[in-house]
């Protein structure tokens, strides 16, 4: 156990040597394994709702997190969309930030440097409005020093495919990851997946068989939400993407069908906010997984996370985090089917 004058004061970049990969000393061993990826435990704030890390620096350590995926990166910086660009709903939000970012030059001068041995793996999220523009921001992070991974968001719209997500079609994202691969050939790739596509599964194989080394699922769904009152969409890009407790059971479903059908490692996520929601994403399938709109809710509640799942580890009898995944005990005998009303 680290002694709390071991520590970095609040609000400064820890100046010490990551430590992940070596399991705790005492006590419940919280390391996961994701691909070729060693996670000093399975907690990862996701892309978007995290900035570039040192935004929660006032909130909590960085080094009691298994890692963070920064803000989607493009070649160009982005404002982004117009407000308003968020909006509450039950149980979730919706966003429609339109990628706004700092573009990957100042993310390598600026933002990364100052990253330097915080302690926890940093994923640098990357998208492109063409593959090109993929290929060229994944080259430019591609041995950059301290970045632990690539994640590939496949929920941007390809600008010259009429504007349909790059995630949707499969020999796309087949095309996109191989590229992409070829042009990162040593960075771990993390291949995010959307949602909004009939099966899953489908997208996921398509991207293990361009190179992906590990599946991470969900993005947002896309939604809207209307102003009653003046008659008008909220967002003022009308359409959004739904995250936050609302969409845990889809999420939930979509890494339980995909560790079964694509067998690469997966990083789960949708709705968690707490220890069990994580666990029960773990069981499905996860070998580690992101937390997004909770930090919105609960700056701290990443690390809170990583509290009660030891907590919950220890009174459970369990030795090894790790061992959780993909041990969902499904009924004997019958093959899982689709199936609602
Ligand atoms: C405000 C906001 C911005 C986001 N930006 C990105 C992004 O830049 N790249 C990306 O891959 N996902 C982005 N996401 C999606 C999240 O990383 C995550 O996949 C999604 O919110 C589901 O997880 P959650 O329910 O825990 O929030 C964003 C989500 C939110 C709420």
């Amino acid at each position: 156990m680290r002694r709390r004058a071991d520590r970095a004061p609040r609000g400064t970049v820890p100046r010490v040597r990551a430590a992940a990969g070596r399991p705790r000393k005492r006590g419940v061993d919280l390391s996961v394994d994701l691909g070729p990826l060693r996670l000093k435990n399975p907690i990862v704030a996701a892309s978007g709702t995290f900035g570039y890390g040192t935004d929660f620096l006032p909130y909590l350590d960085l080094r009691d997190l298994g890692g963070f995926v920064t803000k989607g990166l493009s070649l160009l910086p982005r404002r982004g969309n117009a407000p308003p660009r968020t909006c509450e709903t039950p149980s979730g939000m919706l966003n429609a930030i339109g990628l706004a970012n700092v573009g990957v030059e100042a993310f390598l001068s600026e933002k990364l440097p100052a990253l330097r041995d915080c302690g926890t793996a940093i994923i640098a999220n990357v998208f492109g409005e063409t593959q090109e523009e993929y290929v060229a921001v994944a080259r430019r992070l591609n041995g950059a020093p301290g970045l632990a991974a690539l994640e590939l968001n496949l929920s941007c719209p390809n600008t010259e495919k009429g504007g349909l997500a790059f995630g949707v079609s499969p020999p796309v994202v087949r095309q996109v990851v191989a590229a992409v691969r070829r042009a990162a050939p040593d960075l771990p790739l993390i291949v995010k997946l959307t949602p909004n596509i009939t099966d899953v599964a489908v997208a996921g194989s398509a991207a293990r068989e361009g190179g992906a080394d590990v599946l991470s699922l969900v993005n947002t769904f896309l939604g809207m939400a209307i102003d009653l009152e003046t008659r008008r969409p909220v967002l003022d890009n009308v359409v959004g993407g739904l995250s936050g407790p609302a969409i845990k059971p889809l999420a939930l479903y979509m890494v339980h069908r995909v560790y079964r059908e694509v067998g690469l490692p997966v990083l789960g996520m949708g709705g968690i906010s707490c220890a069990e929601d994580a666990l029960e994403f773990m069981l499905a399938g996860s070998a580690a997984v992101q937390v997004g709109t909770l930090n919105f809710f609960d700056p701290t509640g990443s690390v809170r996370l990583v509290r009660e799942i030891e907590a919950w580890c220890r009174s459970a009898g369990v030795r090894a985090v790790r061992d959780l995944t993909g041990t969902l005990r499904l009924p004997a005998g019958r093959p899982p089917a689709p199936c609602s009303g």
